[in-house]
């Protein structure tokens, strides 16, 4: 938790931006696993979180934007409580850590908000994710839960997505702290990615180093030697000689702040020449892109040129002709690489997505795209000093995509279908780091963790 401070301005500003009516905040309850008692590990709402500070269930806010006042809602804890969880402050108590001073029971925020749409105020509130919180908002606002997401307050995402999307000074201090722990994970994870070993032993120190730091993963691990699945979450199966493993994986401090890293490394420590070749293109096209990232440049125009030199190499490499700049216009290079260089990273992994992704990542000005692969990039704005954002390419030889296309005949003045077959074994590749943009240029946050050929291999021997 920050200083009260933070969160007073935090919440002023807020309220000043939305200009009138009652913003209501939700916190996550508790998530059962098999049944009430047995929750996953706890996670608090990321919009409660940055405006509100507060890391526990129960709890409600409302930010009164005619009255300029804030005030947290809860209810203290009784003594059959106390018992199984012994003494914890008062809500009186919590509320003035984060400079609230105003506070009531639960059920006065119900009694709030049915009062104010009574008098016809405005209530703005956010995109709700969780069944059980829009089981209690479509009760409370009388809003079909099917209707919710689509009758949130464009004003309320619009102020949340201005003020969130700016890191601070604290809040990049905390992603860093997070890359520095996933550089000891990454560093353990290279050392033991040797031939016998399985995934899910990986995997399993990499998140024990997390939790040895008193952070958690950020997101669900990917720990594959399948890198060609891009969201592959099984850890089952053995490493083997002549696989590429994709790690992609990241620390969230205890404050809620995430990083993100990938790294690629071969199987028994040493890239073979096919693995080189397509790993550097990969890292040639990860390193332009972070070149690239300063003020006034446009995301959107850093995916497109990523995807340039990623095509360039591939077609030194045979696998693509033709005028590499009209082939990424056309979409061909999707073949390889069909998702997008990167997003918004914060307090969520990808940032404030429970808000709608095109609302952050693009804003009113830019429109998304509707080819295949440009369409999955989740971030195109401009970028303004204060961005925190991955940088995330990869190529990947997806059998079943390749086959399809091949059949379509598509891009075939591009592609070299008959040497990518080649290829149809080889897995895949990806690199990603998380990088601030600064008022001049950028900074890549963390320690380094190795990403150049010679570095991931006398990491991988140590
Ligand atoms: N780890 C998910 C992502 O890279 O976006
Ligand atoms: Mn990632
Ligand atoms: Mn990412």
């Amino acid at each position: 938790m920050f200083k009260a401070e933070t969160y007073i301005l935090r919440r002023k500003l807020l309220r000043k931006s939305v200009g009138s009516g009652l913003l209501i905040f939700l916190a996550n309850e508790e998530s059962p696993m098999n049944y009430t008692a047995n929750p996953y590990h706890y996670r608090q709402d990321s919009s409660f979180l940055y405006f509100f500070g507060l890391a526990s269930p129960g709890l409600a806010a409302i930010a009164d934007a005619d009255e300029g006042t804030d005030t947290l809602y809860g209810d203290d804890i009784g003594i059959e409580d106390i018992i199984w969880m012994g003494n914890l402050p008062t809500i009186k108590a919590r509320a003035l850590e984060v400079g609230v001073r105003r506070t009531a029971p639960r059920a006065v925020f119900d009694e709030k908000v049915r009062q104010a749409l009574a008098a016809g105020r405005p209530v703005h509130y956010l995109p709700p994710y969780r069944p059980d919180n829009m089981t209690v908002l479509g009760d409370l606002l009388g809003i079909p839960v099917k209707e919710l997401k689509a009758r949130a307050s464009a004003a309320f995402i619009k102020a949340s997505v201005d003020q969130r999307i700016i890191k601070s000074k604290e809040e990049i201090r905390e992603m860093e702290s997070a890359v520095a722990v996933s550089q000891e994970m990454y560093l353990s994870a290279m050392k033991l990615a040797k031939p016998g070993r399985y995934e899910y032993q990986v995997s399993g120190l990499m998140e024990g180093i997390a939790l040895a730091y008193d952070m958690h993963l950020a997101f669900p691990p990917i720990v594959t030697i399948n890198g060609q699945t891009l969201h592959m979450h099984a850890h089952d199966n053995m490493l083997v000689k002549g696989r590429l493993l994709v790690l992609d994986c990241g620390a969230e401090a205890a404050s809620g702040y995430a990083s993100d890293i990938t790294r690629t490394v071969p199987v028994g420590g040493r890239f073979n020449a096919r693995q080189k070749a397509v790993y550097e293109i990969v890292l040639a096209g990860q390193e332009s892109a972070v070149k690239a990232i300063k003020p006034g440049v446009s995301f959107k125009d850093i995916h497109l040129q990523t995807a340039r030199v990623m095509a360039g190499g591939l077609k030194a490499l045979g696998l693509m002709k033709g005028d590499v700049a009209e082939a990424v216009a056309a979409g061909a290079h999707a073949l390889f690489f069909p998702h997008g260089l990167g997003h918004n990273i914060g307090l969520d992994v990808h940032d404030m997505e429970d808000y709608g992704e095109n609302h952050v990542g693009y804003g009113e000005k830019v429109e998304r795209s509707k080819q295949f692969g440009l369409a999955y990039l989740r971030m195109a704005r401009e970028l303004k000093p204060g961005h925190v954002l991955t940088v995330e390419p990869g190529l990947y030889f997806i059998p079943s995509l390749y086959a399809l296309w091949r059949k379509e005949k598509k891009h075939r003045d591009f592609i070299v279908y008959d040497a990518v077959e080649k290829f149809l074994d080889f897995g895949g590749a990806r690199i990603e780091d998380d990088v601030l943009v600064t008022e001049t240029g950028r900074r890549v946050l963390g320690p380094p963790i190795p990403k150049k050929v010679a570095d991931i291999e006398k990491a991988c021997r140590a």
